[in-house]
């Protein structure tokens, strides 16, 4: 039985997570997050109302826990938000983390931090586990500084990177590529989508499952997890309109450089999955079959909340 504590549990991959760590008799889970617990789930785990940048607090919860792993999902992860407010960007992204590694390096803990392909300035993807960063905006430099702090300690360490993230749960605080494009294009409204930059989505069941195994064979050092197909931010909508029938007349295809983003973005990233698909026994679904789920998922949330 291993004791897992994540942080960020209320995000995107924070409650994929919860779901996989809950179908996992091997696993005692405690989540936490920010405020109240947004997880339909309530039972089976415990939930704790935590703020990572606050150091007693988190020193507290993981005495009191004494967790075998902590997972680190927790982040300041909007891009342009992050250019913005670089010092709040700063205080999670990187001094938090630091909180983390201490109390990962004195209590033997198993730190599993999510990292983020905007540590690469996308000349040159898809990239390897050990091809050199060079980011090109704020939360980049953060994540890739977090990175450095925990290459630096002396605590067992993970360092997960992964790709535009995308999937469906309760009440997010942030949407998503998928969702944001086919709700937009549903009511009509006219989106501006970007055709010079390459991503390789992630489904966030797929993240999750990868998450869980790391920690369950207590697989050390960076890995590359993401999805296996290399889109055009263009494409990816495109696959998108087509799996919903949705209109694609509401889509304008723009340059990066037209759409007057605060953050500069990446041009082509992607990463190259064979550390992952040799030590996790990593299988990512398609984009296609992750439609497919979220278009099951949605159905199931659909006839829940009429009934
Ligand atoms: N999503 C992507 O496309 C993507 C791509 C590359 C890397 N990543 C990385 O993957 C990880 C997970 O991303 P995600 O998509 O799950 O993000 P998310 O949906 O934004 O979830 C992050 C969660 O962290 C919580 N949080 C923020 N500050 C906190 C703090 N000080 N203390 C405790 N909790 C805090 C947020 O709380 P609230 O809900 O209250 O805001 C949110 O629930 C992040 O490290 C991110 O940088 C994500």
């Amino acid at each position: 039985m291993k004791k897992v504590l994540i942080t960020g549990s209320n995000g995107l991959l924070g409650q994929k997570i919860t779901d996989a760590a809950l179908a996992d008799a091997n696993i005692a889970y405690i989540a936490t997050s920010r405020g109240a617990n947004r997880h339909p789930v309530k039972k089976g785990y415990i939930y704790i109302d935590l703020d990572i940048t606050d150091f007693e607090q988190t020193e507290n919860i993981v005495k009191e826990c004494s967790p075998d792993v902590i997972i680190n999902t927790a982040a300041m992860a909007n891009v342009d938000a992050c250019e913005r407010d670089p010092v709040a960007s700063q205080k999670v992204n990187v001094e938090a983390v630091a909180n983390l590694i201490a109390l990962s390096e004195r209590f033997n803990i198993h730190l599993i931090h999510l990292s983020t392909d905007f540590v690469f300035d996308g000349d040159e993807g898809p990239y390897m586990e050990d091809d050199e960063p060079n980011p090109i905006n704020v939360y980049g430099k953060h994540k890739l500084a977090a990175e450095k702090l925990i290459k630096d300690s002396s605590c067992i360490w993970s360092i997960v990177r992964t790709i535009l993230v995308y999937g469906v749960v309760n009440d997010l605080s942030r949407t998503n590529i998928v969702l944001w494009s086919k709700n937009a294009l549903e009511n009509g409204q006219t989106i501006k989508v970007v055709n010079d930059q390459w991503r390789m989505p992630t489904l966030a069941e797929d993240l999750a499952k990868a998450c869980l195994t790391m920690a369950m064979k207590k697989a050390e050092g960076i890995y590359h997890i993401s999805g296996k197909d290399l889109f055009s931010i263009c494409e990816l909508v495109d696959a998108v309109v087509e799996h919903w029938h949705l209109e694609s007349s509401y889509i304008c295809k723009e340059r990066s450089s037209e759409l007057k983003q605060n953050a500069l973005r990446p041009k082509r990233t992607g990463f190259i999955l064979d550390k992952a698909y040799d030590k996790l026994d990593y299988v990512p679904h398609s984009f296609g079959e992750g439609l497919k789920l979220i278009e099951e998922q949605l159905k199931k949330i659909g006839k829940q909340s009429s009934l």
